[in-house]
């Protein structure tokens, strides 16, 4: 039997092999360290990816949900408080907004999986607070268009750039980076995000000092001094050797972002299936995914049909947030029409900096050809 071509999601083996002798002296380092949990290693990161962001303050923690969280905490808003987000996205923002008492009012999302600027200004209420795109998939929503909003009506802006490190918005012509635009940004660097250290990771950066500062004592058990405790806080910390992996990759970040665009054009222009729409190529774009609308309903077969091809495709999402059981009765659902439909027909195909033409162009083959 002739060798199928397996190809996963993304191949995390492969990005290490690539940076392996830099990843593994950055690890020694630490280990040598003695010096774990902060330090050194940590500031290091913090400065380079401000620097790198071009914001005044990043404040490591440990995952990207918490960054969410700790923002809701900093930002000090209160149960019951309303925030503006997406119908359609990670569901991380929703359920930490959630968890501490706030109530998410749900807005449909466009054709780009972004949230739908048209329709916010009918979704604010007497005690909404805040909008909060989430920047699916590498792309950020209409940022120039959501901050006119929000300075119109005193909210803040917390942008979830979980998937989008990187990325980039354009307000009034300038160019900034994605996650940078808000009163907060909240980022994930888990294994397979653009930037992903080798296990859980996550930043916020900010340019208010006094919320950088707060949001410091937030992930501390919110400690202003040694066990002097300000805030109410939780513990949240990048430990050392995720940190080392991050100062390596960041040296990467745009190589490997300008490689997941290269893809996603091969992609944008070899796909030529009737019930398969591809994205047209967006240059502003990370490519975390390569998302396809499967324009059949046929989504589930077509995904069963590939993964006999040996190719792996994932639906992100199979749900709209509206739709999921943990939210149900905890969320205003203004409006999700879309973002429902795009549950049904979502496909996303592999896209990593270290994926193959030769793997891109079978992929496209099995699909045009083989389905
Ligand atoms: C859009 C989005 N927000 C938040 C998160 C949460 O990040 P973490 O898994 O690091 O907690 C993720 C992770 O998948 C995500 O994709």
């Amino acid at each position: 039997m002739k060798d199928i071509m397996n190809i996963p999601m993304n191949d995390l083996k492969r990005e290490y092999a690539l940076l392996k002798d830099e990843i593994d002296e950055a690890m020694a380092e630490v280990l040598a360290s003695g010096r774990y949990i902060g330090g050194d290693v940590v500031d290091r990161f913090e400065k380079g990816w401000a620097d790198y962001l071009g914001v005044e303050h990043v404040i490591s923690c440990a995952n990207g949900t918490d960054a969410l969280l700790i923002a809701f905490m900093a930002l000090d808003l209160q149960q019951g408080d309303e925030i503006i987000m997406p119908a359609y996205g990670y569901i991380a923002a929703a359920e930490s907004a959630v968890l501490i008492g706030l109530v998410p009012v749900l807005v449909d999302v466009g054709a780009a999986y972004n949230l739908d600027v048209s329709l916010i200004e009918d979704a604010i209420s007497s005690k909404t607070k805040a909008i909060l795109p989430i920047q699916l998939f590498g792309k950020c929503a209409d940022m120039q268009v959501i901050n006119t909003i929000a300075k119109r009506h005193g909210l803040y802006v917390i942008e979830d750039a979980a998937q989008a490190s990187g990325g980039a918005v354009v307000i009034d012509n300038q160019t900034y980076k994605a996650g940078t635009v808000g009163t907060i940004g909240c980022f994930s660097h888990f294994p397979t995000k653009n930037l992903g250290c080798f296990g859980d990771g996550g930043s916020i950066c900010t340019n208010d000092k006094d919320l950088a500062e707060k949001i410091r004592r937030i992930k501390k058990h919110g400690q202003s001094a040694k066990y002097i405790h300000k805030d109410v806080g939780v513990n949240s910390r990048l430990d050392a050797l995720q940190a080392a992996i991050l100062n390596v990759k960041l040296k990467h970040l745009d190589q490997h972002n300008n490689r997941r665009r290269e893809v996603a054009k091969r992609y944008s222009s070899s796909l030529k299936h009737q019930e398969i729409k591809a994205m047209d190529f967006d240059a502003a774009h990370t490519y975390h995914q390569y998302p396809c609308v499967v324009t059949s309903d046929r989504r589930d077969a077509i995904k069963s049909q590939l993964s006999r091809q040996g190719i792996t495709s994932t639906t992100y999402y199979p749900k709209a947030i509206s739709e999921q059981e943990a939210m149900l009765g905890k969320v205003i659902v203004h409006s999700d029409k879309r973002s429902k439909e795009l549950a049904l027909s979502n496909l996303c195909l592999p896209i990593s900096p270290t994926i193959t033409d030769e793997e891109v162009d079978h992929i496209c083959d099995i699909i045009n050809y083989k389905l």
